[in-house]
């Protein structure tokens, strides 16, 4: 009935323009409503005079979808006499299962010289459910900042109203503005892992989307420090950022020397530890004095691990020279005694800021120590490759100022002197003495 009355309209149409040969099309494609995936079927049917053949036979008939020419289409033509000098052509075209992307406006058409004649058009048009093109889908999030889900559903037929369900339960309304797709959800936060689906609705019913759990993470530890440091262990504190509902309890440690130190060998953690929370410190014992260490901190809930936090410089303190000074020398010049020596060959672990000249005599109980500069040797950035101490034995008598706060590299100067020279220094010192305080 439908194809008849479609077939009217087209004769009709199609009377008024007939061209000089008398070819025209008697039925043109129809208006055609299907859904998604289901097998079309549409037909054109062109009436043709018995001299319009041409020298080609019968004309070849074209479908065009949109005005675009459809090549690879699956189409069918059979010829047929309908009277003594009148036949049909009747083009179909098959499409086995019918996709969005044919949906449109259908016309035939046939050459005829430098002319189409082309049919009426016919609309294709697809009804269902709902279908999604975006739908949420498994992610994680961190505690407590805000995130945007979206859903997309398409008809036809139009409008598809959305209604999102977390957990199952329904967070909006049809009439919502949010309602219409496609729809986003903004979220300002979410404490707990939830699963998000969409419910799409249209005037052929509802399509449910797949269901996206959204795992919660605990948010990145914050201010990781040294709280206490030795030559050898950095105590670390931080804070172990938030985690929702779920409870924070482990974070993992790791340290490895700074850039520079760990130049041949980056990917070398010194340590990577993991450490039961609160409370949120840890000892990091066998390090190196006077070295600085890269430290980060992650940390898990139930849920899984949080960002690492970005690498934090730490750094021991100095410790003590490794080994002692080297090549000692001591040679007596009159009444000066000249000492020489090389710097110590092990690490410093620290900067050196002086020597300590330590002697004794035979006849003094106790070593003297002769700590810090009277003399150029003493000054620890320019002089510290090698030591030279001139001592002079008319300036013992004050006693040099202590530098406590000095790096002390002790030197042992066992000053084998003639015991004549020696008296006759000594003596002469006690006479000075004599006779300054007496
Ligand atoms: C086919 O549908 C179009 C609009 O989609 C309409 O303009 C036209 O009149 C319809 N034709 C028939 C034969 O129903
Ligand atoms: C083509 O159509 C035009 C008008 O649309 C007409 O003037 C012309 O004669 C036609 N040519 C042929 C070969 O039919
Ligand atoms: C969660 O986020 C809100 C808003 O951004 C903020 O006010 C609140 O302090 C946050 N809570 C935690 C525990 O981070
Ligand atoms: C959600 O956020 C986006 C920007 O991220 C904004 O364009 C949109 O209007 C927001 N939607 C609602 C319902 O607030
Ligand atoms: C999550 O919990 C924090 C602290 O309990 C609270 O400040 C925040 O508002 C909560 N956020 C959401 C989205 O419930
Ligand atoms: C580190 O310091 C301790 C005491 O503060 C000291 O006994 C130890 O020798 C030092 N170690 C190094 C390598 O400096
Ligand atoms: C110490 O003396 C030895 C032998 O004279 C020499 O080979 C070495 O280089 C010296 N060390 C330093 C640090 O000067
Ligand atoms: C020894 O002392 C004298 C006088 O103080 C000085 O002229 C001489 O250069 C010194 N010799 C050495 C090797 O330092």
């Amino acid at each position: 009935m439908n194809l008849l009355f479609v077939g009217f309209v087209a004769v009709l149409h199609f009377q008024s323009c007939k061209t000089v040969s008398g070819l025209h099309f008697k039925n043109s494609p129809g208006n055609i409503t299907s859904s998604l995936g289901k097998p079309v079927e549409m037909q054109c049917v062109l009436m043709m005079k018995d001299g319009d053949e041409g020298e080609e036979g019968s004309p070849d008939i074209q479908w065009l979808r949109e005005g675009q020419l459809l090549e690879f289409s699956d189409t069918n033509q059979v010829q047929m006499l309908s009277d003594d000098e009148t036949w049909l052509v009747i083009s179909t075209l098959r499409i086995a299962k019918v996709q969005l992307s044919d949906m449109g406006a259908y016309r035939c058409a046939v050459d005829t010289g430098d002319n189409k004649t082309k049919s009426a058009e016919g609309h294709l048009q697809l009804e269902g459910l709902p279908h999604f093109s975006v739908e949420p889908h498994p992610m994680s999030i961190i505690a407590n900042v805000s995130l945007s889900l979206q859903c997309v559903a398409h008809g036809p037929p139009e409008p598809v109203r959305i209604i999102w369900l977390q957990d199952g339960a329904p967070l909006n309304t049809l009439d919502d503005p949010i309602a219409l797709s496609p729809s986003r959800l903004n979220l300002t936060g979410l404490n707990k892992t939830s699963s998000f689906s969409c419910e799409a609705h249209n005037r052929k019913g509802v399509a449910s989307s797949s269901s996206g759990v959204i795992s919660v993470l605990p948010s990145q530890p914050q201010d990781v420090r040294a709280v206490e440091t030795t030559n050898s262990t950095i105590r670390l504190s931080w804070s172990p950022g938030f985690g929702g509902i779920y409870a924070i309890n482990l974070c993992t440690l790791q340290v490895k020397p700074s850039e520079e130190e760990s130049i041949f060998n980056l990917d070398h953690m010194t340590h990577n530890q993991n450490v039961n929370i609160p409370p949120a410190s840890h000892l990091i014992s066998d390090l190196q004095p006077f070295t600085q260490y890269n430290v980060r901190v992650a940390c898990r809930s139930s849920q899984g691990v949080s960002d690492w936090t970005p690498w934090v410089i730490v750094s021991t303190n100095e410790g003590v020279p490794d080994s002692a000074p080297v090549n000692l020398t001591a040679a007596l010049n009159g009444t000066e005694l000249l000492i020489g020596w090389a710097e110590p060959e092990g690490k410093i672990n620290g900067k050196l800021q002086g020597y300590i000249i330590e002697y004794n005599t035979p006849n003094t109980e106790q070593g003297e120590s002769l700590h810090g500069s009277r003399t150029r040797t003493m000054d620890p950035v320019s002089d510290h490759v090698s030591g030279f101490y001139r001592y002079e034995s008319r300036s013992y008598s004050s006693p040099p100022a202590l530098f406590w706060r000095w790096w002390y590299v002790v030197i042992a100067v066992a000053v084998a002197i003639g015991m004549a020279v020696l008296m006759a220094i000594f003596m002469a010192k006690w006479r000075r003495k004599e006779t300054r305080f007496g």
